[in-house]
């Protein structure tokens, strides 16, 4: 971080930051949102310019989208605002050396984005994901009888929040459980680059460890791809090497980058979920206390409350494919909009009171997983039996459990906590 707490400007007006300036995302929340509060109350989005970066060439700039009702129209409207010229991951456009690892379907537009997503959605469909409940249980009764062996004082994210999400996307795709320290370090890399625990702030570095961590998990899942093909097992790995039933299947490339996204996604995203929804009851006792009364009744509402808050993924980007007015403002053709669902998810016009936790909240119709368009969560459905698992797993067994200071990650992509300790 190049400027210390002492030297930052107050922000009093949405003139006195920049969501480019990697600076900005090393604030206190409070602060952030208070930003954010700004951003939201302007008639049109704030334009903001690109940072240098060495890997990629100086992009055109960004409009902000904060308003729910912008993150709606811009996700249902995917010819005009695409996920594929340069990918949506990032906002700058992604080098083509890149895309070799991380340009699977989150970064591609119909008609190879649909293809993508009919061959791998077989394995997200509800009664595909009852098939896994069981090990969701196992797995988080598991966690839990191992945290409460380790007793009070550790830290809930290494030990309880991150494990979840590893072990059941690792079970799925086949990956061994001597590989999943491999997968855990990777995926941390990818996601959580530039704070300095993971991979830190030098730009110059940064490409090169990405691309690494890239090339270890396309390795590690061909690695995979060879032995199921020869001998198939129930994995999602022998389900995509070997063509399905109306004969499609991934190539090689797309078998890696694919797994890539999905450990990626899977793991960062339901971890801080699980991590924040600890911090949320605990500074809200009085909603602990109504989950308490009747737990299975009211966690479902409690999960979605939990992604809403929590919002793991920040942003999407998409780019502008023709002249086009949304709400009042005029895009054109080349132009970049970031879709900021952590705003979006806090704007009153649609969450009366949107700073309080509220498990009884109805509707709530938060953009956590994506707006309504092609590119809405795969995973929603697994990530929410996750989360609701994990919860009921530990409100059983240690009902008065509480997370300290989260210790954030810094980044702007992710809404991630690295390290929290607890106290049960
Ligand atoms: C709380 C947990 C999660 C959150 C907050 C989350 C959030 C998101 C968001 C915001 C998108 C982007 C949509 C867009 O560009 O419009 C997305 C897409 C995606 N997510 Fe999740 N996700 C979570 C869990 C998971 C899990 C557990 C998996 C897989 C096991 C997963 C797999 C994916 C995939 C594959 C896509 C790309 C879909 C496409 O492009 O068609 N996610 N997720």
């Amino acid at each position: 971080m190049s400027v210390t707490p002492a030297e930052r400007k107050p922000i009093i007006s949405a003139a006195d930051f920049d969501l480019s300036d990697y600076d900005f995302w090393a604030r206190p929340m409070p602060e952030r949102e208070h930003a954010f509060q700004l951003l939201r109350d302007l008639e049109h989005p704030a334009f903001y310019e690109e940072m240098e970066l060495t890997y990629a060439p100086k992009g055109p700039g960004y409009y902000a989208l904060v308003k729910h009702a912008d993150i709606l129209e811009a996700s249902r409207n995917p010819e005009v605002f695409c996920s594929g010229e340069g990918g949506a991951t990032n906002i700058p456009d992604m080098p083509p050396e890149f895309t070799e690892y991380f340009g699977s379907m989150i970064n591609m537009d119909d008609p190879r984005h649909a293809r993508l997503r009919r061959i791998v959605s077989r394995a997200f469909t509800p009664k595909m994901i009852k098939q896994f409940e069981a090990d969701v249980d196992t797995a988080a009764a598991r966690i839990v009888d191992d945290l409460i062996a380790k007793g009070s004082g550790c830290d809930f994210v290494t030990e309880v929040a991150a494990k979840l999400p590893l072990k059941i996307i690792c079970d799925m795709m086949g990956i061994p459980e001597k590989d999943y320290g491999t997968v855990f370090d990777r995926s941390n890399m990818i996601l959580g680059g530039f704070d300095p625990e993971y991979g830190g702030e030098d730009m110059s570095t940064i490409a090169e460890k990405l691309l690494t961590a890239g090339m270890e998990l396309q390795q590690l899942v061909q690695d995979l791809a060879a032995q199921r093909a020869e001998h198939p097992t129930s994995d999602l790995i022998s389900s995509l090497v070997n063509a399905n039933i109306d004969g499609e299947q991934l190539t090689a490339q797309e078998l890696g980058s694919f797994f890539i996204l999905l450990v990626v996604a899977g793991n960062e995203t339901t971890r801080n979920a699980i991590s924040y929804g600890l911090r949320l009851l605990t500074q809200n006792p009085d909603q602990r206390a109504l989950l308490l009364e009747d737990l299975d009744g009211r966690l479902p509402g409690a999960v979605e409350e939990i992604v809403r808050l929590a919002s793991p993924v920040n942003y999407m980007r998409r780019k502008v494919t023709r002249d086009h007015e949304m709400n009042g403002q005029l895009y054109r053709k080349g132009q970049k909009v970031v879709l900021y669902y952590w705003a979006a998810n806090r704007d009153a016009r649609v969450f009366p009171d949107p700073f309080r936790f509220d498990i009884t909240r109805s509707p709530n119709p938060h953009v956590g997983y994506g707006g309504p368009g092609p590119h809405f969560c795969l995973g929603a459905h697994l990530a929410r039996r996750e989360i609701t698992v994990m919860f009921r797993e530990l409100l059983r067994r240690v009902p008065q459990i509480e997370g300290g200071s989260p210790e954030r990650l810094y980044s702007s992509f992710i809404n991630g906590i690295k390290h929290m300790k607890c106290e049960f």
